[in-house]
C-alpha cells in the first residue's frame, strides 16, 4: 500500500529540530496541504521561508513541551483544530541527557506515549474520527544496546515497545490508526553535538568521544526516508534508515509468556 500523503493534515512534534525539519520540508515537498509544527520555541526564520516558498500550503507553529501531559492535549487540539482536521502525526521530540534520566525519559519516553495517546483520542474511529498514521521517531540505539548512552537507549526501546503494543490488530481495529516507529542512525545535528562528559558515567568519556568521531548521515536523506516509511502506511512497521538507507527491522515475535 502507498499512502497519498498529499491530502493529509499532519502535525509533528520537535519540527524544528535536524530531522524534524528534514521531515517537513520532504512533506511539503510532497504537497501536504497542511503542516503544524509543534515544538518548544518558533523558529521563525524557516518559517518564514517556508511560507513563501510554499504558498499554498497552510503552515503554522503551535507551542508544545511533549513532557508536559495536558500541555500535549492542548496543542494538539489547537492544531487539529486550526487544520480541520487531523490525518497523521509525527512525533519527532527528543534529547539526549544522561545526567538526567528523568527528563530524558519525560521527553523521550512519556512525550511518545502523550502525543500518541493524543493523537488516538484526536483521530480514533472510536471516537468518530477517520483513523489515521503515527509515526514515533526512536533510534537504532532502541532496537541495541548503546554502553555510553545507556539512559537514552532504553527511553527508545520504551518507544519502540509502547509503539508496537499499539500497533496490534485490536487497537487498529478499534481506532484506524497505523503505528510505526523509525529508527535513525548516527544523523548529522545538534543532538549529537555532545560534550565528552555526557555519557551515563564520567568513565565512558573515551567511549562518548568515539561515538563523537563517527560520521553520520545528513539529515535531509533520513527525513526523506522517514516520509518514505510513513509512505508504505504499514501499521507496526519498524523501520531502520540508517547510512542514507531504508529497511524494516525484523522484530523477535517468538517469546512467549
Ligand atoms: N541525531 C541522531 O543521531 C539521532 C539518531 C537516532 C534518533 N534520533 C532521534 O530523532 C529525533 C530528532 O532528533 P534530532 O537529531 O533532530 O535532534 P535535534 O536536537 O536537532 O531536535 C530535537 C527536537 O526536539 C525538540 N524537543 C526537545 N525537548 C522537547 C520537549 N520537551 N517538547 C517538545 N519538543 C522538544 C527540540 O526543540 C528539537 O526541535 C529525536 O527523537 C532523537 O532522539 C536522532
Amino acid at each position: 500500500m502507498v499512502v497519498d500523503i498529499t491530502g493529509l493534515k499532519v502535525a509533528i512534534s520537535g519540527g524544528f529540530g535536524g530531522i524534524g525539519q528534514a521531515i517537513c520540508k520532504e512533506l511539503l515537498e510532497q504537497g501536504v496541504p497542511c503542516l503544524a509544527i509543534l515544538d518548544l520555541k518558533e523558529d521563525k526564520d524557516t518559517l518564514e521561508v517556508w511560507k513563501k516558498s510554499y504558498p499554498t500550503q497552510k503552515i503554522f507553529f503551535e507551542y508544545i513541551d511533549v513532557a508536559k501531559r495536558s500541555v500535549v492535549e492542548e496543542s494538539i487540539g489547537k492544531a487539529k483544530d486550526e487544520m480541520g482536521g487531523l490525518d497523521a502525526f509525527v512525533n519527532c521530540s527528543g534529547i539526549l541527557q544522561e545526567s538526567v534520566p528523568e527528563l530524558c525519559i519525560q521527553v523521550n519516553l512519556l512525550g511518545t506515549i502523550y502525543t500518541s495517546l493524543t493523537a488516538v483520542n484526536l483521530m480514533g474511529k472510536h471516537k468518530g474520527g477517520n483513523g489515521g498514521i503515527v509515526v514515533n521517531v526512536a533510534s537504532v540505539l532502541g532496537l541495541k544496546p548503546c554502553h555510553p548512552f545507556a539512559v537514552y537507549s532504553a527511553s527508545k526501546h520504551g518507544c519502540i515497545g509502547f509503539t508496537r503494543s499499539l500497533s496490534h490488530e485490536f487497537h487498529y481495529n478499534e481506532t484506524g490508526i497505523a503505528f510505526m516507529a523509525v529508527c535513525p542512525g548516527l544523523t548529522k545535528t545538534k543532538l549529537i553535538e555532545y560534550p565528552e562528559n555526557s555519557g551515563t558515567f564520567d568513565y565512558v568519556k573515551e567511549e562518548v568521544a568515539k561515538v563523537a568521531n563517527v560520521a553520520g548521515q545528513e539529515a535531509d536523506i533520513c527525513g526523506k526516508n522517514i516520509v518514505k516509511a510513513m509512505q508504505t502506511g504499514k501499521n507496526g512497521s519498524i523501520s531502520i534508515c540508517v547510512c542514507g538507507d531504508l529497511r524494516e527491522a525484523a522484530m523477535p515475535d517468538d517469546v512467549e509468556g
